[in-house]
């Protein structure tokens, strides 16, 4: 382990959405540096596969994140198992492509529930356990989109810059009370996941496909779930001690 990443050595981190993608890498890179790990998706099967990865430091628990009580169920349960919780990660999120003319009302309720309400209610479990625990880290997955929109994705974008201003009220807060937690967002470019690779498969053109969402980034490239996990293991850690309120573009320059 190299010595920057000490301070996570036996933390217990809950990541929301760690069935699949961005969520699951974070979950192994937290493990690989010593965290207990709470994959909670609403996804059992493939949740559970991922929680067995870490043999003994990883644990699956439901969570649906648009329900109050189903965040109550899993802190008391996360509580019981293995105590307080250190480090939150609010990354479930789900997309639709539609403009604004296009979008159902049904769609947008839908995306604001879990994108946004979700990382509400996380927050505000989050900070309940933490503050009388001695404090800990909340890590919101915003997005590009959330800081400079594109006409195809108004809710998901709404529902994304909503959570960079609330990764700021919960970030300031937690230090006008004096609670020892930080709140911070990540703002991810498009990143190479599952969701991005079976569009690749089902296009007619993938690399036409890929070279479009390359060319929204100056860096002529789309991200990888990495480059995301190592921004979140940064900001998970004491080595961002100094550091709340903010919102990490990963993006490849894109909202430049
Ligand atoms: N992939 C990208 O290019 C990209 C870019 C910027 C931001 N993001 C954000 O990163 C996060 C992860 O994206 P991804 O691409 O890995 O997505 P993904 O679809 O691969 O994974 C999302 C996970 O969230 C879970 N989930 C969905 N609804 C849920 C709910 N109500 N309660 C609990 N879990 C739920 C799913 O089961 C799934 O395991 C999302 O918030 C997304 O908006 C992704």
């Amino acid at each position: 382990m190299q010595d920057k990443q000490r301070s996570l050595a036996g933390k217990m981190a809950i990541v929301t959405g760690a069935a699949s993608g961005i969520g699951a890498g974070i979950a192994r890179l937290l493990a690989a540096h010593g965290c207990r790990v709470v994959i909670a998706d609403v996804d059992k099967v493939e949740g559970r596969r991922i929680a067995e990865e870490f043999d003994g430091n990883g644990y699956f628990c439901h969570l649906d994140v648009t329900s109050e009580d189903s965040w109550l169920a899993l802190m008391s349960e996360v509580n019981r198992h293995w105590g307080a919780v250190d480090i939150l990660v609010n990354n479930a999120g789900i997309g639709s492509a539609e403009s604004i003319e296009e979008v159902s009302l049904d769609v947008w309720h839908q995306i604001l529930a879990v994108n946004t309400t979700g990382v509400f209610l996380g927050c505000r479990c989050a900070i309940q356990s933490m503050k009388n625990s001695g404090g800990g880290s909340i890590i919101n997955i915003s997005s590009a989109l959330g800081l400079r929109p594109l006409s195809s994705t108004p809710a998901y974008g709404a529902s994304k810059a909503a959570v960079v201003n609330l990764t700021k009220t919960t970030a300031l807060q937690c230090a006008e009370k004096g609670y020892q937690i930080r709140c911070n967002a990540i703002n991810p470019g498009f990143i190479m996941t599952p969701l991005l690779e079976n569009a690749m498969a089902a296009a007619e053109d993938p690399d036409a496909l890929l070279k479009g969402y390359s060319d929204l980034h100056p860096m002529g490239c789309v991200g990888s779930i990495d480059d995301v996990a190592q921004a979140a293991l940064f900001l998970a850690g004491d080595e961002s001690q100094f550091i709340t309120g903010i919102a990490l573009p990963v993006d490849g320059g894109m909202t430049i």
